[in-house]
């Protein structure tokens, strides 16, 4: 079945929206060969932007901008929300390329989608979906319109074909741990030891997306963490851990700061970082209960 046909009983708009995104992530998913290399200018990060975190910024924003699908749109390459005109109220947040790092060693990289309806400055819990896709050996497609996650893979005639429908975690033990083990804060450096005498398996690429989709199938846990010189941890909450948190929370997992629920957090603004836990139920439930000093 195909990404259009499996979408049919979505509100129009939203089933345009995803539709529209997916044909830019084909073009996407060709780009890499003739653009390899970097750029000469830095995000609002401050890291320094590749050839394709620009090129892939740029072709969402040339592709969407004239669409009429998309209200509000917020870009991890951008310093601001972008306003476009368009009848529907749909937000959006993307990260162009999550991993990008890694474009120049030929790993998994992905681009992260958030849906909204009205601001995007709202919390997780009220976006109405989100997607990924993982340009890896195969590009996939996830998508989650409130109603399970669904995985759907690019064919030799460039369509997206339903792979697995109600993708659920799994329940492997991997553990995929980003900072420095230096940096650690107490209750976290508790949370890795426990899941290391657990027998957890370390898995950890660098790109979020990548290592994300692997616990998604596999089971486990993700995490960027607070730190010591950087308490607000790496990932940002719009563009990366609340619709990655959004996915994992629907096929039966859950994403969390080490506090609170990730998707319960009102942003303050639109480039907030924050310490994430992405995975299963159980691995989240522990690191809250570490934090809390139980
Ligand atoms: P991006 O490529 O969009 O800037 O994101 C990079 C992120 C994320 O993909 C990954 O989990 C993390 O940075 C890796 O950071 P380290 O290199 O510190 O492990
Ligand atoms: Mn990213
Ligand atoms: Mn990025």
């Amino acid at each position: 079945m195909q990404l259009s046909d499996h979408l049919e009983a979505y509100d129009e708009d939203l089933k345009q929206v995803v539709i529209r995104i997916s044909e830019v992530t084909k073009k996407i998913s060709r780009g890499f060969a003739s653009r390899q290399g970097v750029s000469d200018s830095s995000n609002i990060y401050g890291e320094q932007q590749l050839t394709m975190d620009k090129w892939a910024d740029e072709l969402l924003i040339a592709e969407l901008r004239p669409s009429g699908l998309v209200k509000s749109f917020a870009s991890e390459e951008q310093p601001d929300v972008l306003t476009f005109k368009s009848s529907t109220d749909i937000g959006v947040t993307v990260d162009p390329l999550d991993g990008s790092s890694l474009i120049g060693v030929n790993l998994a990289v992905g681009t992260i989608v958030g849906i909204y309806r009205g601001s995007v400055l709202s919390p997780g819990s009220e976006m109405v979906g989100a997607m990924y896709v993982l340009y890896g050996p195969l590009t996939t497609l996830n998508y989650c319109l409130g109603d399970g996650v669904h995985e759907f893979v690019l064919n030799d005639h460039g369509e997206f074909i339903l792979q697995e429908q109600n993708v659920m975690i799994g329940g492997s033990k991997i553990y995929a741990p980003g900072a420095l083990r230096r940096d650690y804060l107490p209750a976290h450096r508790e949370f890795i030891e426990t899941l290391e005498e657990e027998g957890y398996k370390l898995r950890y690429s660098g790109s979020f997306v990548a290592d994300v989709h692997q616990i998604l199938h596999k089971g486990g846990v993700f995490t960027y963490p607070a730190y010591q010189g950087r308490e607000q941890g790496k990932l940002r909450l719009l563009f990366e851990v609340n619709p990655m948190g959004y996915i994992v929370t629907h096929a039966g997992g859950a994403a969390s700061n080490g506090e609170q629920n990730v998707l319960t957090l009102k942003p303050l603004s639109v480039s907030q970082r924050v310490p994430v836990y992405i995975g299963g139920k159980k691995e989240i439930e522990l690191v809250e209960n570490l934090m809390k000093g139980e």
